[in-house]
């Protein structure tokens, strides 16, 4: 069971699939939000493009139009990269939008737009910070390689400015979601940070990657092993492969690549935050519209296998989840299994190989085996398969449209009877 917080942090576990969004000054050269450590371009060349930056096309309200559309329930925006860039009016540094040809708040913008449409807004906050003279570059990893001439390397300052720049996020912007610090590359440990920050925004989430131990992981890009998380979690993931902020040549995962790892984390109990990177003039590409759109309709006709559910894989491992006294797991590793009440939701995360799916050791039939994905009734039976031929009848749900339903991850919905789920 992932425990849960038993305070107003709890709508973590109801807002499940966010979207991430990677925007600064790295959008112009279109390489990668790193290009600095990762392409190794010069930091003066790229403290210019302060002089470029004027997102003519930023519409908070199209960005948020997307987020409906993919049946998402949060915003999680970049307010300050590695780079060290600030996407807000911030007093604490120069190297801000305020000073582009755009000149204007584009968080404040943002965040207006998502407290109108009660779209709960995070921010994302780098720890390393490549442009202020406080933060000690060492040439640790996503750090510079060491301080420029006049530098101040000293760490107990920088976390002076970054305690004024959080001050003004999150007293000037309403309410916060959560904050995303990222990468303490430094490792600064002060827990009282985090503390602080509960007193400027009661109930706000704060994540692992900061200067105290958070309220949730966050693992990256992969999918882990396992029927079910331990601890309340968000995974991320881009929709292109190379990088977070726009590429321009990005290599795009394909949609059902991202169904399937969303489903998966989904079913594991995990959030999901989905990334893209808008364009430098502030529209996100026809490949991220078409991917967002795509993923959430199908996020929308499986979303209840999610929403109010627990991860049920494990079926022996919740007394609360014991089907006619099996004490054992469901053993096909293509499936998922999630729970609300005497319902049991089987996902198909990976490509299923035939027309079945065989619930070991489950035996029971449902009253209605319903797939999600478009409302057609399935025929289920519970007999001696020739494969099983040692063992026993196993429920099994067949005519799956494998042949039709490619692109997606399947989800069918189980009704059982009351009394078979003690
Ligand atoms: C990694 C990357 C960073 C990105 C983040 C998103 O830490 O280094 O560029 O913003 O992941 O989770």
């Amino acid at each position: 069971m992932i425990p849960k917080f038993h305070d107003a942090r709890d709508v973590f576990f109801e807002r499940r699939f966010g979207l991430f969004i990677h925007w600064g000054l790295y959008a112009i050269p279109a390489w990668h939000e790193q290009i600095l450590w990762r392409g190794k371009m010069k930091r003066k060349e790229y403290e210019q493009l302060i002089h470029q930056f004027n997102p003519t096309k930023f519409d908070p309200d199209a960005w948020l139009d997307l987020v409906e559309e993919a049946g998402m329930q949060y915003v999680c925006f970049t307010t300050k990269h590695h780079d060290g860039f600030c996407m807000w009016d911030t007093a604490h540094t120069e190297y801000n939008i305020m000073n582009t040809p755009y000149g204007k708040d584009i968080l404040g913008m943002l965040a207006e737009a998502c407290h109108r449409r009660n779209v709960p807004l995070s921010l994302y906050y780098s720890c390393p910070d490549w442009h202020h003279p406080n933060y000690p570059n060492q040439g640790r990893h996503h750090e510079m390689f060491g301080p420029r001439s006049g530098d101040d390397p000293d760490i107990e300052k920088y976390y002076d400015f970054v305690k004024k720049q959080l001050e003004e996020l999150l007293t000037k912007y309403g309410s916060i979601y959560q904050l995303f610090w990222d990468v303490n590359v430094a490792e600064y440990y002060d827990p009282s940070i985090n503390e602080w920050i509960r007193t400027l925004q009661p109930g706000i989430l704060i994540n692992d990657r900061g200067p105290g131990k958070g309220d949730y992981n966050t693992p990256e890009r992969h999918v882990p092993e396992g029927g079910s998380f331990s601890k309340p979690t968000e995974a991320c993931q881009s929709l292109g492969r190379e990088s977070w902020g726009f590429r321009e040549d990005e290599d795009y995962y394909s949609h059902k690549f991202i169904m399937q790892s969303v489903d998966k984390i989904l079913a594991m109990g995990g959030n999901y935050l989905l990334n893209v990177g808008p364009k430098s003039d502030g529209a996100i590409t026809e490949e991220n519209v078409e991917a967002l759109r795509k993923i959430g309709t199908w996020y929308k006709s499986v979303q209840e296998a999610f929403i109010g559910t627990v991860p049920a894989s494990d079926m022996g491992g919740h007394d609360e989840i014991v089907m006619a006294g099996s004490q054992r797991k469901v053993e096909r590793d293509h499936v998922l299994l999630t729970r609300k009440g005497n319902t049991i939701y089987v996902h198909l995360y990976r490509d299923t190989q035939s027309t079945s799916v065989v619930l070991k050791p489950l035996d029971i039939l449902p009253i209605r085996a319903v797939l999600l994905n478009n409302g057609q009734e399935l025929p289920c039976s519970v007999d001696l398969l020739p494969w099983y031929w040692r063992e026993r009848p196993y429920l099994r749900i067949r005519q799956l449209p494998v042949n039709e339903l490619t692109d997606t991850v399947m989800v069918i919905k189980l009704e059982f009877d009351e009394e078979v789920c003690d």
